[in-house]
């Protein structure tokens, strides 16, 4: 048995294959979430797929006292992986007080805990919204950060910048930043995947959801970007791909492989895929059309942007597996089943 890992948010969407994996990898998982935009029945999912059930904590990171009795509760944490955040670009111009208040909060509360309980590696989940749009493509993690253009993309830089603050004045963690591209897909199995609340304003969500007759079209956002195709360009990353550069993490930071306190990596496939592109990927995948008609674009989106995975695949070990059609197929299998379930 490897060791025990605190997992904030650990029921969301990239929280609950995360766990997946390191309960895989032999971790024992203690999660923390407030539930507010994921429910209990995903720790069910973890339980079918790994056969066992993580330690469930249903609390708020914001409060302090509340973390102070999990960690007095479960003893020798070692490691945690921070989901706990908000993090529709949107709604953060709606609402800049809640994202400031909860995505600082939260990363304050726990880098100010982790040598008070001894905790060592902290990872952070980070976005390639921090680079804007890019110079250039596919790009390096040492392309600079460019102011952000939503509150959302700012508590990512702030948070990426607080750590290094607190690693810098001798707190004595280890922590590794995680820029994701676009997570997309579901577990293989269909036990867990995304639960998006309400309307999704995600690509995937959306198409799938307009595969199986939920919305009647997909809104493709602009065709007269300078792509081959018109349509912006992302880096669609397998979410349990993304899991598993976790687990690489975390046991990098355990193990004491690098002599370096503060790391980061781009997590993503290396490959641009376009909107459209990825439309006809999941028709060839599942069989299936997606109704869908050309608007205009949607404010605030990057026209291109996709990973140089390399210091990942050299440094980190991990490399993105999963093909496009098979993590299509995944996304498809998930939308299914919760048909199945009739939530939705
Ligand atoms: C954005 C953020 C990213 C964040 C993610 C989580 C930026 C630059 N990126 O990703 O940091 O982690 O949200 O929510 O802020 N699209 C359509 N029709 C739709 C939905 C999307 O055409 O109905 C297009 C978008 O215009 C975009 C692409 O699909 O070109 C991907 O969109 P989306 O899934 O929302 O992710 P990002 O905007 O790339």
């Amino acid at each position: 048995m490897k060791g025990k890992i605190l997992v904030t948010g650990g029921t969301g969407f990239i929280g609950s294959h995360t766990t997946v994996e390191l309960q895989n990898a032999g971790y024992e998982v203690v999660i923390i979430d407030d539930l507010s935009n994921s429910n209990r029945d995903v720790l069910d999912g973890i339980e079918h797929i790994t056969g066992k059930r993580p330690v469930f904590v249903e609390g708020d990171c914001k409060d302090i006292n509340t973390l102070h009795q999990l960690f007095k509760d479960n003893p020798g944490i070692e490691g945690i992986i921070n989901f706990a955040a908000h993090k529709a670009v949107g709604e953060s111009v709606q609402k800049p007080i809640m994202y400031y208040r909860n995505n600082l909060n939260i990363l304050l509360n726990l880098l100010d805990l982790m040598p008070v309980y001894g905790v060592k590696g902290f990872v952070f989940s980070s976005s390639c919204t921090v680079y804007g749009e890019p110079d250039q493509n596919p790009i390096t993690e040492d392309a600079p950060t460019k102011k952000a253009t939503s509150p959302y993309g700012a508590t990512k830089q702030m948070c990426e910048d607080i750590i290094a603050d607190v690693i810098k004045s001798g707190s004595p963690i280890k922590a590794i930043l995680l820029r994701y591209f676009n997570p997309i897909g579901a577990h293989p199995s269909a036990e867990i995947g995304e639960l998006p609340n309400g309307v999704p304003q995600n690509l995937v969500p959306y198409l799938t959801q307009t595969a199986i007759g939920i919305r009647p079209l997909l809104s493709v956002f602009g065709d007269d970007y300078d792509t081959p195709d018109g349509s912006c360009i992302r880096d669609f990353i397998n979410v349990v791909d993304l899991a598993k550069a976790h687990v690489r993490a975390l046991d990098r930071m355990l193990n004491d492989e690098s002599e370096d306190a503060l790391e980061v990596f781009n997590i993503g496939t290396g490959n641009g895929l376009s909107v459209l592109q990825l439309i006809d990927a999941f028709e060839r995948a599942t069989g299936v059309e997606v109704p869908h008609k050309i608007v205009g674009r949607r404010e605030g989106d990057i026209e291109k942007i996709w990973a140089d995975p390399k210091r990942a695949n050299e440094v980190l070990g991990w490399k993105a597996e999963a093909s496009v059609d098979e993590t299509m197929l995944s996304a498809w299998k998930w939308q299914k089943r919760l048909r199945e379930r009739g939530i939705m």
